[in-house]
């Protein structure tokens, strides 16, 4: 097949989905296929018209790879494309969307409310702990947790004009205390839990891409009714949003209430497909290698 790969792009996981989007390449042709790397640009419609690939692989993060708009063009273009279609793009890349579809299922979520940033510097928008997120980020980009002892990440302060002003739409949301855990989807099948253990106690960008920085602990020590919950609870937030080929949900679990404390945080399309991701290292816990792992995504998508 002749398999363009998209990459890059201008969101802020610009530099994630190049080194997605390399390994993504370098794995097609050691199956033997044809490939074009595309590195993301506005005419990229163009780009994609003169290349006439019979698939792309849309190794794009955040927007516009990720919410809809990509998806839409390839629509228009009548080229099919990997993982999901644009409908379940527009609502997966938004926090908010995402919790309002999936708690009307039953599924578990935190509570929390969109603020205005510049609210934020007049008071709090919820007792302490609680986190404050760009409603359509990935990578944890943005992401900030409000303690009384201080903040992690992006600090806010009550008398400057911080970096929330770069993100149009922020969601807080109670902290969860407890454990960080993964659920990968590929096709029907929810494949392992990953528990994240980063040793800075937040999981945030550089904890996601400096190696060391995170034990990634697959299978997760967790009693097996929480394992089971959570591979469901994947399952059905994958099928509910009709997600296609590949998602990764990710989940905190208070381990001081059981069952009862496991939460979905947020349903990711476009997962991560470093040499650090957990896509992959799932994969490989089920006997996939990468290669094979991403020959299935492109399959899924045939
Ligand atoms: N947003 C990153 C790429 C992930 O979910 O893996
Ligand atoms: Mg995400």
């Amino acid at each position: 097949l002749h398999v363009a790969v998209l990459m890059g792009g201008w969101s802020a996981e610009r530099d994630v989905s190049l080194m997605s989007g390399a390994d993504i390449a370098d794995a097609l042709e050691s199956l033997g296929h044809r490939v074009s790397r595309v590195d993301m640009d506005r005419n990229v419609a163009e780009v994609l018209a003169g290349l006439r690939p019979d698939i792309v692989f849309n190794a794009l993060h955040g927007t516009p790879g990720e919410d809809g708009t990509v998806q839409g063009m390839l629509d228009i273009m009548g080229i099919k494309y990997t993982h999901s279609g644009i409908a379940t793009s527009v609502v997966a890349i938004d926090k908010e969307l995402t919790k309002r579809t999936l708690s009307a299922h039953g599924i578990r979520v935190p509570g929390g409310e969109i603020v205005a940033s510049k609210s934020l510097y007049q008071a709090d928008p919820m007792p302490r702990p609680y986190v404050l997120k760009p409603v359509n980020e990935g990578s944890s980009v943005g992401v900030a947790i409000i303690t009384d002892e201080g903040n992690y990440g992006n600090p806010i302060s009550r008398d400057a004009r911080g970096p929330w002003q770069e993100f149009e739409r922020l969601l807080a949301e109670p902290f969860i205390r407890g454990r960080e855990l993964t659920v990968a989807v590929l096709g029907e099948r929810a494949l392992a839990v990953t528990e994240l253990r980063p040793k800075s106690g937040f999981y945030d960008y550089d904890a996601k891409y400096t190696d060391g920085l995170t034990d990634h602990v697959c299978p997760a020590e967790i009693p097996s009714a929480i394992r089971d919950a959570a591979m469901a609870t994947a399952l059905r937030a994958h099928q509910i949003l009709g997600c296609r080929g590949c998602s990764r949900s990710d989940f905190r679990w208070d381990d001081e209430k059981g069952e009862e404390g496991l939460y979905l945080l947020e349903v990711n399309t476009q997962p991560g497909m470093t040499p650090l991701s957990l896509v992959p290292e799932q994969g490989k816990y089920i006997g996939l290698s990468y290669a094979e792992l991403v020959q299935s995504i492109l399959e899924e998508a045939l």
